[in-house]
This record gives structure tokens, sequence and C-alpha cells, in this order.
């Protein structure tokens, strides 16, 4: 088999499907050089090269690219930080690796101010009303909030505070489910505003789903839709997260959603994608330069985010169940050929685990936290033997754990995931909770309604009642 080098830029696991993915190609040896947020211990297992860089500080991972640029075909990067502080630049410049993600010019994660007035530009139809607070615009508090007030006034109070810059999902504060005061509110756009603009915009009441496409310039390719359990706790409370679970049905879009959401999305991704692409080609773009948070209403599909990367766990529910090779996926992307992928007709869930620190499970469920776990041993041995039930549908992917002392410990974010993956989501989800189960040590919590009936259903009776508004 002809030997491929591959250069990973990893924060946790949704790069582990990837170095996964990558290692089942059946038509190449993947020798894979993975840059890493920790020692984790798939990549540690799967890497011919494991380098740890804590921040992800791109100056250190060109290094480690350089120090290994004979080796390697090309890289790819999933997380955020790097892509938006300029890592294809910095390599591509310094190295002859071509990289996989958007350039730091299109990294349009970077800024969601940008990203409303780009939306308001090309797709003013999907873009909730909105308002940026700048603090270059203002010489005190007072004048602020006196123009906060009258737009909170506009709005009836019903809306979203949002920073300009990536806050990991944390940053974002709606109306009636973290604040019910215009203090509390205000509380929440302060702790936001000391570190640059503020989006006040309109909350929008629908459905959530997660669109990501794969990019090689020339060609935008969907991918099948995806549901992002944000909030912390059973039955969407508590603080938001990364994530802590996500489904996808059996079809390219999800049970609460027609064939014209799915089609209205595409049509607006599509368009975004045109006017940044130009004419004709602009391989800056190449990567997952539109993975995109959207929200059903009973009018159509609106906006809520853009990222410039894959979702975290969201590509977790696809490269599992992709047909395609995905080391040639990545050839296609970089040379410009990429027109279609396809997927097994797989149901997937995908459940996290987190430590206790996280999402306030701690202070909130204090009687559910076993200390004397906290800081001994993760053992996920008896997850990773249920492939002998359920063979290649089940995946453990660790993320935010390390290796120490051939022990594996739970860091500080989400820990380790489950992909289940079935003929109907009832069984993904029955296989993802299984493994979750199987999991011991560290006094470790879940969800336990990623992809529940009840949640499905609730969600499409939502959506029923929205369309007949
Ligand atoms: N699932 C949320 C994110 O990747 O940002």
């Amino acid at each position: 088999m002809e030997k491929v080098g591959i250069l990973v830029v990893s924060y946790g696991s949704r790069e582990v499907a990837m170095v996964d993915a990558f290692s089942r190609s059946k038509n190449y040896s993947a020798e894979i050089y993975v840059a890493d947020k920790q020692r984790n211990p798939f990549n540690l297992q799967k890497a011919k090269e494991h380098a740890v860089v804590p921040n992800l500080d791109v100056q250190e991972i060109c290094r480690f690219a350089k120090k290994h640029e004979d080796k390697i075909d090309f890289g790819i990067v999933g997380p955020e930080k790097p892509i938006i502080d300029g890592i294809r630049d910095v390599i591509e410049s310094e190295t002859r690796i071509p990289m996989i993600c958007p350039t730091k010019k299109y990294a349009i994660e970077g800024s969601k101010v940008a990203q409303r007035v780009l939306f308001q530009k090309v797709v003013p139809e999907a873009n909730p009303k909105f308002k940026v607070f700048d603090p270059k615009d203002y010489s005190s508090l007072g004048k602020v909030k006196k123009d906060v007030e009258a737009w909170l006034d506009e709005l009836n109070n019903s809306v979203a505070v949002k920073p300009d810059s990536p806050a990991a999902g944390k940053g974002v504060g709606v109306w009636g489910d973290h604040f019910t005061t215009r203090q509390q509110l205000f509380e929440h756009f302060l702790s936001n505003y000391e570190h640059g603009p503020v989006i006040v915009e309109e909350k929008i009441e629908g459905e959530e789903s997660s669109f990501q496409a794969f990019c090689d310039g020339k060609h935008l390719v969907s991918l099948p839709e995806t549901r992002d359990y944000k909030r912390a706790f059973d039955d969407d409370k508590g603080p938001n997260t990364g994530g802590m679970g996500s489904y996808k049905g059996k079809g390219d879009f999800l049970p609460f959603m027609t064939r014209a959401d799915r089609e209205k999305e595409i049509e607006i991704v599509n368009k975004l994608f045109k006017e940044l692409r130009g004419k004709g080609n602009n391989h800056e773009l190449r990567g997952i330069p539109f993975y995109d948070a959207f929200i059903h209403t009973g009018k159509g599909p609106k906006l809520l985010e853009n990222n410039s990367r894959p979702g975290d766990p969201e590509i977790q529910n696809l490269l599992p169940i992709l047909k395609d090779d995905f080391v040639e996926v990545c050839f296609k992307i970089l040379d410009g050929s990429l027109t279609r992928v396809e997927f097994e007709e797989n149901a997937t869930v995908v459940t996290y685990k987190a430590p206790p620190a996280y999402g306030d499970y701690a202070e909130v469920f204090p009687e559910r936290v076993d200390l004397r776990q906290t800081r001994k041993p993760v053992d996920l041995s008896q997850a990773y033997k249920l492939t002998e039930k359920h063979g290649d549908r089940i995946r453990v992917y660790p993320a935010s754990m390390e290796l120490r002392d051939k022990e594996t410990y739970a860091l500080g974010s989400r820990a380790v995931c489950v992909v289940g993956i079935g003929d109907t989501v009832q069984e993904a989800r029955g296989i993802s909770l299984e493994g979750l189960r199987a999991i011991k040590g560290g006094s470790l919590w879940h969800r336990t309604d990623i992809a529940s009936r009840e949640h499905i259903e609730k969600s499409i009776r939502h959506m029923e009642r929205l369309r007949t508004q």
C-alpha cells in the first residue's frame, strides 16, 4: 500500500475521529503526525510522531511540521484557535506542506460581527435583526446602557447577547434561558463588552441544526445534517457548553426538518460560498469553511453563526460512516476535484462524558459527585471491548484526557465520547449509552437525553406548532 504522511492538529475527540478515519484507509497506509493539545491516549497509540502543544500555538506547531516536512504530504486542522490565528498561512509559507483549513482571511469564525455583516449583504432573509455595541463607539457605560435599553425596548427584551470573538459557545446568553431580567442581561453583556464588541440580536424561536460542508475551493459538498446539544444538562438546562452530544438521522436531514428546510439551507450556504469564492476557484477556502448553526422557524431557517472548521461533536457523527476513503477525500480537497461524498445510510449518536467541574455540574449536583473518584484514572477498556459485540458500530474517542504512567486521566474539558451507529437513531443511541456506561472512574457524567425519543418528538411537535402559526 502507498504510504501517506498526514499532519493532524488536534484538540480532542473531533480530531481523534479524523485519525481513526485515516487509520482505516483501505488504499493508503497513513503515517500520522499529531500536534496535540494533550497526551491523548488514542492519538499516542496511532501517531508515528506525537507532540504536545498545550496552547496550540501556531509557531510551535509549525516547528513540529517543519521537522517532519519530508514525510508529510498534507495537514488538516480541527480546532478554531489555530485556524483563526492563521496556521495555514504560516505552515504553507514556511514549509511545502499544503494544509486543509481556511486561511486566516477566510476564517470568518473569528468575528461574529463580520459574519452578521456578510449575512446581511448576501442572505438577509436568513439574518436575524441585530445591533453591534462596540466599546470604541462609547465614552461611558451609561451611554451604551441607554442604547442597549432602547434596542431591548424595540425587541421586547427577546434577544440573544453574543461576543464578537469566539467563546466556544460559552459567551452567548439568551433571554428566557440564561437571564430573565434586564439586570442579569446587563451583567452578561458587560462581561463580554469588557473584552470587545457585543452583538444584541433578535432571539429566534425554533429548533437548531448543524450544517457542515467540505470545500475544495471550487465546489461545496454538503454533508448530512446533525443536531448538537449545547446546554449542559437534561431538558436543555444549565450553561452552554461545547456540545454534550449530537445525533444524525438515517437520511441527510433531521426528523423535525422538511426537505424544503434542507434545500433552503444548501441555497443559503451556497450563496455565502459564491460570495467568498468569487468567480472560478478560491483555494483559500478549502477545508470546512462553512459549519453553520441554523435555527428552523415556521418561516424557514435563520443563521445563528458560522464556524470555519468541523463541529465537535457533529463531525464525529459523520466520519465513522463515510463510505469514501477519507485520505482520498483529502487529496480531492487539495486538487480541487471534490464534487461529492457518500455516507452509509445509518443513524449515529454521539454522547460525551465530562468531568465534574465541566458545565458547573459539581456546583449544581454536588450530591452526585464522588470527590474521591475525581483524580483517579478513567478505565476505557470495557468500552473498547464492546467492539466484540458491536464491531465497527461503536467508536470510543477520548478527548480532554491524557495518558500518564500508563493510566488515562480526565482533564478539564469534555473527556470522552462514544459514537453509536445503527439502523435507527434509537439503536445508535443504545450503543452510545452502553459504551458510556462501560467507562469507569473519574466521576464523569453525561446528559441522559441526547437523541431520546422524547426529545426528538418534542422538536417535531415544536416545529409543527411553529409552521402553523
Ligand atoms: N458543537 C459546537 C461547536 O463545535 O462549536
